[in-house]
């Protein structure tokens, strides 16, 4: 999945900014990306996408911090 590739296709949010609210702004569940992105606020069927990339985004900032 590219980085402009529409990750919420009612509200038109991109993947890279659902991943800026979780890196920059540290959110952490999909209602805090919806709060900020209006991402899931939709028909909801991209929620586990948000969920998955919340998921991947943390794992990936612990290897960081680890390594
Ligand atoms: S596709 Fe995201 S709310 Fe419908």
């Amino acid at each position: 999945m590219s980085q402009n590739e529409v990750l919420c296709r009612c509200l038109n949010v991109t993947r890279q900014e659902v991943e800026q609210a979780i890196d920059v702004f540290a959110a952490s569940t999909e209602k805090e990306v919806g709060r900020l992105t209006e991402a899931g606020t939709g028909c909801m069927c991209c929620r586990r996408c948000i969920r998955d990339l919340i998921r991947e985004r943390q794992q990936q900032s612990a290897v960081l911090r680890t390594a």
